[in-house]
């Protein structure tokens, strides 16, 4: 048994059902159901006795300890977090409170229950905290990618929340001889990503004849990752990682937003042409930028291939196109994940004059 926290979000979904397709453990999820989490996403595992799914806070401490009390897991893999950074420029409370307080208090519940262990299990157990590369700050446009000895210069409140519950994490294991172990990834897309993010909001935009809000010029850089290969690092993390280390995760795939925009586009004039024939490149349309908008992440995976033989299996243009071809085969998907909260955020962010 593997206890996994944020498994209805985006990439803790898609890890839970590869990781039973692939037939291992069953798994305990425990998700808070926020906006971003969704349990149509599990669809696929209703009835599946390998699979126990918990409403629950992972700032709820009692909830957790009852949790590794009676499931006894092997593992904690922390998926859980508030993710988006727009929205943690709109307001931080949340970030702080599942993101830095609430991995305090998981940490706390496991550390307590790990304690109990006898040493043979001690020795086995795993705290997996899933955490991203936007805490190492900004890259120069010639600057090198980022290694594990990168210093942590968060620049939005997502991300200092993040840096803080991985000093938390490495404090833990330092302090109190936790074995943990923490992966920082780069940008992933791919099935179940909420269309609040970059690759799903355009595409969901497009289909729908609405504008395609790019952020300032457009040129700002990101390293993308197809979410099967986070999930193929992470179990590959999980099962050879060694405690107290930190991994870097990416797609050696840098790229300006402007062209993934326009790479969306063109796959989808291929697989869906507008009834009006004229490209979906015509509803792109420049909006303000996102306030300390970071110019450039990209990652230096040598450290996990090296160590642990992993490298991605999709190259973008097989992950991107495999990505707009599964939206377009789930409309049902998208249209109950644009609920009416959805639709406030979208006003809030864009206004009138995109997206809306
Ligand atoms: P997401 O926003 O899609 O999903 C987050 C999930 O966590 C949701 O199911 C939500 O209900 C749940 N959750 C939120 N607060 C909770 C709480 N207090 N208790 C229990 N559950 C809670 O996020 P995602 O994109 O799937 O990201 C998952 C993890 O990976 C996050 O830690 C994120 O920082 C990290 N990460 C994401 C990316 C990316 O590109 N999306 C890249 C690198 C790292
Ligand atoms: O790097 C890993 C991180 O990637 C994760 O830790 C975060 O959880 C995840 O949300 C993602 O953060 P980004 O801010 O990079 O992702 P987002 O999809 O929000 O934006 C990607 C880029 O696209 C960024 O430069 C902002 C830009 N953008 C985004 C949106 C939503 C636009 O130009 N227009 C938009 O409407």
């Amino acid at each position: 048994m593997i206890l996994v926290t944020g498994g209805a979000g985006f990439i803790g979904s898609n890890f839970v059902l590869d990781w039973l397709a692939a037939g291992h453990e069953p798994i305990v999820n425990l998700d808070k159901l926020t906006y971003a989490g969704n349990r149509a996403n599990l669809a696929g595992l209703q009835g599946d006795a390998r699979h126990v799914f918990v409403q629950g806070d992972i700032g709820d401490r009692a909830l957790v300890a009852r949790l590794l009390a009676e499931h006894q897991p092997r593992a904690v893999l922390n998926f859980a977090a508030e993710s988006h950074v727009d929205r943690s420029i709109h307001g931080a409370g949340e970030f702080i409170a599942t993101n830095i307080v609430g991995t305090f208090q998981l940490l706390e519940a496991v550390r307590a229950h790990w304690g109990t262990l006898p040493v043979e299990r001690q020795a086995d157990f795993r705290f997996l905290h899933v955490s991203t590369d936007e805490v190492y700050g900004s890259l120069a446009p010639d600057a090198p990618a980022f290694t594990e000895q990168h210093g942590y210069e968060p620049n939005s409140p997502y991300s200092a929340s993040k840096a803080a519950s991985d000093h938390l994490v490495r404090a833990w294991h330092h302090t109190h001889g936790l074995p943990v172990l923490t992966t920082n990834c780069s940008n992933n897309y791919g099935p179940y990503h909420f269309p609040e993010k970059l690759i799903p909001l355009m595409i969901v935009n497009a289909l729908a004849g609405k504008p395609l809000p790019v952020y300032g010029d457009g040129q700002q850089v990101r390293d993308w990752l197809y979410v099967g290969d986070h999930c193929s690092a992470i179990r590959r993390v999980l099962a050879a990682g060694r405690p107290g280390e930190t991994y870097n995760v990416g797609g050696w795939n840098e790229k300006p937003n402007l062209e993934i925009v326009h790479t969306v586009c063109r796959l989808l004039d291929e697989l869906r042409p507008r009834a009006d024939g004229r490209p979906y490149a015509t509803q792109i349309t420049y909006v303000q930028d996102r306030p300390g908008h970071d110019r450039r992440y990209a990652i230096d995976a040598r450290k996990i291939e090296r160590e642990l033989g992993w490298r991605p299996a999709e190259t973008f243009d097989t992950g991107i196109r495999k990505t707009v071809q599964w939206y377009l085969d789930h409309p049902d998907w998208v249209a109950q994940v644009q609920s009416g909260a959805y639709r406030d955020w979208v006003a809030t962010q864009y206004g009138a004059a995109a997206g809306a």
